[in-house]
C-alpha cells in the first residue's frame, strides 16, 4: 500500500497535458471485441483500470501490443468465446461493458457483477433491459452476469434513467444485430460520443450520439483501424479545480474545451478567470476568495458528478455558504469527513452538503473513499497549511495518470511513499 505526503500552502502554476479519457477508454477497449481484425487504440490513459482490462481481454484470447505508454495494438482475430474471469471483472465497475461486446461478438457472455468505487447502490437493470430488447436472455446471480442470444435482433430502447454504461453497452450489443436498434433517454457524456466515434471509424453505422436518441443500423462486420481516445474532460476539470482551490495559474493542454462548459460557467460565477486559448488549451487563475454558489450534480451538459469531490475543496475555503446536491449516486459525500478533519465546516444531510467557507485547511491524515474523492483530498492538501497524508490512493491510480508528476511540474510539494 502506498500513500501521499504533501506539504503544503502552494499556489500550482503552469502548464499541464491532460491524458485520454478513462471513462472512454475503458468502453474503447473490450469493444474491439466487437472487431475481426486489429485496431490501434491511441492517447490510451497509462492507468490501472486500463492495465486490468487488457489482462482480461488477453485471457479471451485477444493479442495486445503496447508500442508505448499510451498506444496497443488489439488483434481480435483470434478471440476465444468464453467466461471473462471472475475474479478480474469483479475488480472495477466498467467490466461490465464485457457483456454487450461478447453478445455482439459471440452471442454470449458470462461476467463477475461489476465492483467499483463505493458509490451507494450501482444497479445494472437498464443494461440488462437494453439486451432483453435486442433478443438476449440475461440471468443475474451468484455475483455473475449471465446474456445469451441465438441472434440479436435490432429493436427499440427508453432507458428508465439516464446511464452512461447502459447507453455504452446498448451501442454495444445493437452494432452487429440484425436491423436498426434506436435508444432514447440516452447518455450525452463525451465518452458516450468517443465509443461511438471509435465503432463507426471500424464501420458501425451509428447516427445521433451526444443527442437524445442515438439510431444504430446493424452491420455484418467491423474492420481493423486506427483510434485516438477523446482527451478526459474529468481530469481537466480536476486541475481547472486544482488551479481555483490553490489561488493559484494553470494553462491546461489537450482537452476539449467545449466539454468543460459546464465548469467553467460555474467557475465564472464564482470569480474565478477562465481564457480558452484555443479550443484544446484552457486557462485558469484564481488570485482571490471565490464567491460562494449551489451546485446541482446532473448527466452531460449538466455539472459532472465526477466533479463535485473537487469542487468541494474550493467550497470548503469559498467566501459564504455553498450547497451541493449530489442526484446521480447515493453516496458521494464521503469525503467531506475528510475534509472536516483539515479544518472545513462542511454538513451533509442526505444527498446535499451545505459548505460554510473557512480562510484555511490544515494539513491531517485523511484517506480516499473513490477515486475523484482521492484527487480532492490531494488538491486540499496542497491547498492547506502544513502536511497532508492522503491514504488509499490506489483509487487515484486507478483514473489519473501520473498525477503526482503532473502536480509537481506545478510546484506542488507531493511524495508517495509507502505504507
Ligand atoms: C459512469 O458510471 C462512470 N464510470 C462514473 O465515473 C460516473 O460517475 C457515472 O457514469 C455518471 O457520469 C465509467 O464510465 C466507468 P450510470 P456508470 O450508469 O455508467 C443509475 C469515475 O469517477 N443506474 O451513468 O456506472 C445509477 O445508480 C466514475 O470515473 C440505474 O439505476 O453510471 C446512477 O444513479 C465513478 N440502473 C445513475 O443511473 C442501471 O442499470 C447513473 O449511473 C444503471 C445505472
Amino acid at each position: 500500500m502506498e500513500k501521499f505526503v504533501i506539504n503544503g500552502k502552494t499556489n500550482l502554476k503552469g502548464e499541464v497535458t491532460i491524458s485520454g479519457a478513462k471513462n472512454a477508454a475503458v468502453a474503447i477497449l473490450p469493444a474491439t471485441l466487437l472487431v475481426n481484425g486489429i485496431c490501434t487504440i491511441e492517447n490510451l490513459p497509462n492507468i490501472s483500470d486500463i492495465n486490468i482490462y487488457c489482462d482480461i481481454l488477453k485471457t479471451l484470447g485477444v493479442k495486445i501490443t503496447q508500442t508505448n505508454p499510451n498506444t496497443v495494438i488489439v488483434d481480435t482475430r483470434y478471440v476465444s468465446c468464453i467466461d471473462a474471469p471472475l475474479e478480474m471483472t469483479g475488480k472495477f465497475r466498467a467490466s461490465y461493458y464485457l457483456i454487450g461486446a461478447l453478445l455482439g461478438r459471440c452471442g454470449r457472455a458470462v461476467v463477475g457483477m461489476p465492483g467499483g468505487c463505493k458509490l451507494g447502490a450501482r444497479p445494472i437493470d437498464q443494461h440488462a433491459k437494453a439486451f432483453e430488447a435486442l433478443g438476449a436472455t440475461v440471468e443475474i446471480g451468484q455475483g455473475k452476469i449471465m446474456a445469451t442470444t441465438d441472434h440479436l435482433v435490432g429493436g427499440s430502447i427508453y432507458l428508465d434513467t439516464v446511464s452512461v454504461g447502459a447507453t455504452i453497452n446498448a451501442i454495444l450489443a445493437s452494432v452487429l444485430a440484425d436491423g436498426t436498434t434506436t435508444i432514447e433517454n440516452v447518455a450525452k457524456e463525451p465518452h458516450v460520443v468517443d465509443v461511438a466515434n471509435f465503432l463507426n471509424t471500424m464501420g458501425a453505422d451509428i447516427h445521433g450520439a451526444g443527442t437524445d436518441i442515438i439510431k444504430i443500423n446493424g452491420v455484418k462486420e467491423l474492420h481493423g483501424g486506427t483510434y485516438s481516445i477523446v482527451p478526459d474532460q474529468i481530469e481537466a476539470g480536476t486541475f481547472m479545480l486544482a488551479a481555483v482551490a490553490t489561488r493559484g495559474d494553470i494553462t491546461i493542454k489537450n482537452c476539449i474545451t467545449k466539454h468543460l462548459d459546464p465548469l467553467s460557467a460555474k467557475l465564472k460565477e464564482m470569480g474565478a478567470n477562465i481564457e480558452e486559448i484555443s479550443g484544446d488549451t484552457i486557462r485558469v487563475w484564481c488570485n482571490e476568495r471565490p464567491k460562494n454558489v449551489d451546485i446541482k450534480t446532473l448527466p452531460y451538459p449538466g455539472f459532472p458528478t465526477d466533479l463535485q469531490s473537487p469542487m468541494g475543496v474550493v467550497l470548503s475555503t469559498a467566501e459564504g455558504t455553498s450547497m451541493i446536491s449530489e442526484t446521480i449516486w447515493e453516496s458521494r459525500f464521503q469525503y467531506t469527513a475528510e475534509l472536516n478533519k483539515m479544518g472545513a465546516k462542511i454538513n451533509v444531510q442526505g444527498k446535499v452538503a451545505f459548505f460554510e467557507g473557512v480562510n484555511d485547511l490544515y494539513g491531517s491524515i485523511v484517506s480516499a473513499s473513490d477515486l475523484r474523492a482521492g484527487a480532492a483530498l490531494v488538491i486540499a492538501g496542497i491547498s492547506a497549511n502544513g502536511t497532508t497524508e492522503v491514504h488509499n490512493i490506489e483509487y487515484i491510480d486507478r483514473g489519473y495518470e501520473k498525477l503526482e508528476e503532473k502536480l509537481r511540474a506545478l510546484g506542488a510539494d507531493i511524495q508517495r511513499v509507502k505504507e
